[in-house]
């Protein structure tokens, strides 16, 4: 099942790339890729998806596996990206105009875990991705940082210009990461799009890895009917954007000249109460709570300022929370039943 196609058709989706140039989005068989790569693909682009299936899934790209305009090359993002994206893997398409850069290691706690395997994706992957893209003439990269750059903020709601002060080593690699394409863009004239992500959902989000969201859990709980489980009081805040929304905002900053560094959310704040009544009423069951101790690093609050997004981007109407879960409610619903901790 894919984005409800109302969603999108209420929206005019500013996609204007060079038709003649492909697309590389690595990661892009995960669950935010591949549901930008339905948008490009949808609009008649030419997609690489590079990805080493490590939590992706060649299943969410399916639909376009025998379409001519599509290439999946398998590939750790940790390798020079030239060995990977040969020209006979590229299948003589197109040379590659724009890339959306969103491989990683997307957890925070098994960034404490496992602090070098961390860096070495969410760090030197990027690292990788400049060097390419700087030697192969690449007009413009987008990038999927993370409002974990941030920390735990006093200035509420967070805007792009605070200071940095992460408190996970996820955190640093996608601040050091921000750093590295100011970098390329001052010495190589390469321009960029950051993306600072917040909590994004919706269809594709697997709850059985373990470094998905509070949402993906919560949907999965309650198709079962097992309890929520929730760290701490519950108390804490986060600002959910659907993730239909993050495609078309990645698609609307690869077209447009800015370079710089925007949040990407709703700029509603919700507690992770708040989110637990919103999908048990969506999924028509009540459940018992039970509550487990902090997670070490955990933000307490979170929600984004959205005027820069909506300045240097044009105006945003983000779907609604409960419709958001309407729909990510639909898809679980043909999921096969995962038990999940
Ligand atoms: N989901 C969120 O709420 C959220 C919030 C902030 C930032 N982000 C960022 O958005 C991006 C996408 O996240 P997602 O939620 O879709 O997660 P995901 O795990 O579904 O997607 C990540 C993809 O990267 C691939 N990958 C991982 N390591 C790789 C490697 N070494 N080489 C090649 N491919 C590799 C995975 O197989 C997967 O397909 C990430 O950069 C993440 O940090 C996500």
């Amino acid at each position: 099942m894919n984005i409800d196609p109302d969603t999108r058709r209420e929206k005019k989706v500013r996609l204007r790339l060079v038709k003649d140039l492909g697309v590389l989005v690595t990661g892009g068989a995960g669950f935010i890729g591949s549901n930008l790569v339905d948008l490009l693909m949808e609009n008649g682009y030419t997609v690489y998806v590079l990805d080493d299936l490590s939590t992706g899934k060649l299943e969410n790209l399916e639909r376009w596996s025998e379409n001519g305009n599509f290439r999946f090359i398998p590939g750790d993002i940790r390798n020079p990206l030239d060995s990977i994206l040969t020209s006979s893997k590229m299948g003589g398409g197109p040379p590659i105009g724009t890339i959306f850069h969103l491989a990683a290691r997307v957890d925070v706690t098994t960034s404490f875990l496992d602090p070098e395997a961390d860096m070495e994706v969410n760090y030197l992957g990027t690292l990788n991705v400049l060097e390419y893209a700087s030697r192969m003439d690449v007009r413009k990269i987008v990038f999927s940082s993370s409002a974990a750059v941030y920390g735990d903020t006093e200035v509420l709601p967070v805007n792009e210009d605070i200071s940095l002060d992460p408190l996970s080593p996820y955190g640093l690699n996608k601040m050091a990461s921000e750093i590295l394409l100011k970098i390329y863009k001052t010495q190589y004239g390469l321009d960029h799009t950051i993306l600072r992500f917040f909590n994004v959902y919706g269809p594709r989000q697997d709850p059985g890895n373990p470094y998905s969201g509070v949402i993906s859990k919560y949907m999965n709980w309650t198709r079962n009917k097992e309890p929520l489980m929730i760290y701490g009081d519950g108390s804490q805040t986060r600002d959910f954007i659907f993730v239909g929304d993050v495609a078309d905002i990645m698609a609307s900053a690869a077209s447009s000249n800015f370079v710089g560094t925007l949040n990407v959310a709703t700029g509603k704040e919700n507690s992770v109460i708040d989110l637990a009544d919103a999908v048990e009423e969506v999924g028509g069951n009540q459940l018992k709570r039970v509550h487990l101790p902090e997670r070490k690093g955990e933000i307490i609050r979170s929600v984004a300022n959205i005027a820069k997004l909506q300045e240097k981007l044009g105006p945003f109407e983000p779907v609604s929370l409960k419709e958001g879960l309407r729909q990510t409610y639909r898809w679980f619903e043909t999921q096969p039943e995962q038990v999940v901790h």
